[in-house]
């Protein structure tokens, strides 16, 4: 697979990206001061604050506000669950790489001066499905998403989209639909008519809006002004204009903020009925409990690190594990040395030993530490929660 092309602009239009068409020639781009998000002239708002970028040249990067702290949902773990199995290998292509992949990444990255966004990403997503893309704040996940949609250009590494190379978006953006960060909308026409824009501009033709607006649960807000939308109503147009074109693969950055209990609720029954019907369905999040039963597939980042691929029952599989406490805390290292000796991964802290094992073992882990003259005081099957188990990944230090 070749290497990125020299000639991809650093940024494109997203409105462009998102209807799946190119930007026309010579057309001028311009930046949103406020969000950053670059626009062709055919696309501007007018009511958008811009200002011209040159074209083709990069458009400048704006400042980067610091991102939010990782919520307090995630908390402190008592006590440290054992160190995961390790990340889950990306095979190496076969020939042609990932062709039947709806997402393919080899060795992705993306550096920003000293800062490294993305660190030698290897993902492999099958076709079908939703699949979450998790990791707290600033782990890398929207500079990755912008990566495959060829609005950011990678450092090093290659992936494919649905089987063809992100170094020419134009031939899969038709098939593929996102939603990155807020969409961008016309605030004084109605969620109908903004849809029928799109579609006009896209060359989708207009015949799915209503169908569309009803998926997405705004069938009777659709005569309403886009402005007058709550932060859920604009995620979830956002989501109808990326299937105006009935892709095959939707990427939807965070479609879950702004969302209550029971827009999540109502999102989730939402992609899912969409993977049942064979699309693919790449949703990222810094809350796993937001996504995680929606998908049936996980990618976890730590700080541009991939730290899990695999479903959600294998990652709920490596988060059961046994506790076992000693008499005398003198004994701890003896018996992790037990449990290796067994075939168990242990650790210890602080006298407690946690080990990687099913709760079957606690009895013959039991009767081994007797012969082995370690009296135990305590001895538990312990299951951690999986929000736990993703800060242990993602480290509860990160930060961006
Ligand atoms: N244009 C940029 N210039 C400089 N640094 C950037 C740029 N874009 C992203 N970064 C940095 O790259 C890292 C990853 O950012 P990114 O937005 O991809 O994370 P994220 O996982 O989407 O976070 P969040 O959950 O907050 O949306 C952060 O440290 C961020 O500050
Ligand atoms: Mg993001």
């Amino acid at each position: 697979m070749p290497g990125p092309d020299a000639t991809q602009p650093e940024a494109s239009c997203g409105t462009c990206i998102r209807l799946g068409v190119a930007t026309r020639p010579g057309a001028a781009l311009y930046r949103n001061g406020t969000t950053g998000v670059v626009t062709c002239q055919d696309h501007l708002p007018k009511a958008t604050p811009s200002r011209p970028v040159a074209r083709p040249a990069r458009v400048p990067v704006q400042p980067w506000a610091p991102p939010a702290q990782t919520p307090s949902v995630i908390r402190e773990a008592l006590p440290s669950p054992p160190p995961l199995p390790g990340v889950q290998s990306v095979p190496p292509p076969a020939s042609g790489g990932g062709r039947g992949d709806a997402i393919h990444t080899e060795g992705l990255t993306k550096r920003y001066g000293e800062r490294t966004a993305v660190n030698g990403l290897s993902i492999r997503v099958a076709r079908g499905g939703v699949v979450g893309f998790v990791g707290p704040n600033g782990a890398g996940k929207t500079t990755t998403i912008r990566m495959l949609m060829g609005l950011v250009r990678p450092t090093a590494g290659q992936a494919t989209i649905l089987g063809e190379s992100i170094t020419r978006p134009s031939r899969y953006l038709d098939r593929v639909g996102a939603l990155i960060e807020a969409p961008a909308f016309y605030p004084a026409l109605t969620g109908r008519r903004n849809l029928r824009a799109l579609a006009t501009l896209g060359g989708h033709g207009a015949e799915r809006v209503d169908d569309l607006l009803a998926q997405v649960g705004l069938a009777d807000r659709g005569d309403h002004l886009y402005k007058s939308y709550s932060l859920g109503m604009k995620q979830r147009l956002g989501i109808a204009a990326s299937l105006l074109s009935d892709p095959d693969l939707l990427i939807l950055d965070e479609p879950t903020n702004g969302l209550d209990p029971a827009g999540i609720h109502e999102m989730r029954d939402f992609l899912q009925s969409l993977g049942k019907k064979g699309k693919t369905i790449f949703v990222s999040s810094h809350l796993l409990s937001e996504i995680q039963r929606m998908c049936d597939r996980l990618v976890v980042l730590r700080l541009g690190t991939l730290v899990f691929q695999g479903t959600v029952a294998e990652l709920e599989a490596t988060s059961t594990a046994i506790i076992a406490v000693p008499q005398q805390p003198a004994q701890a290292g003896r018996l992790v040395a037990l449990c290796k000796a067994a075939g168990h991964a242990a650790t210890q802290r602080d006298g407690t030993v946690t080990i990687q094992a099913p709760d079957a073992w606690c009895a013959e882990l039991n009767s081994k530490a007797m012969r082995a003259g370690i009296v135990l005081r305590e001895l538990r099957p312990h299951t951690f929660d999986l929000e736990e188990r993703i800060l242990d990944m993602t480290g509860r230090e990160a930060k961006a």
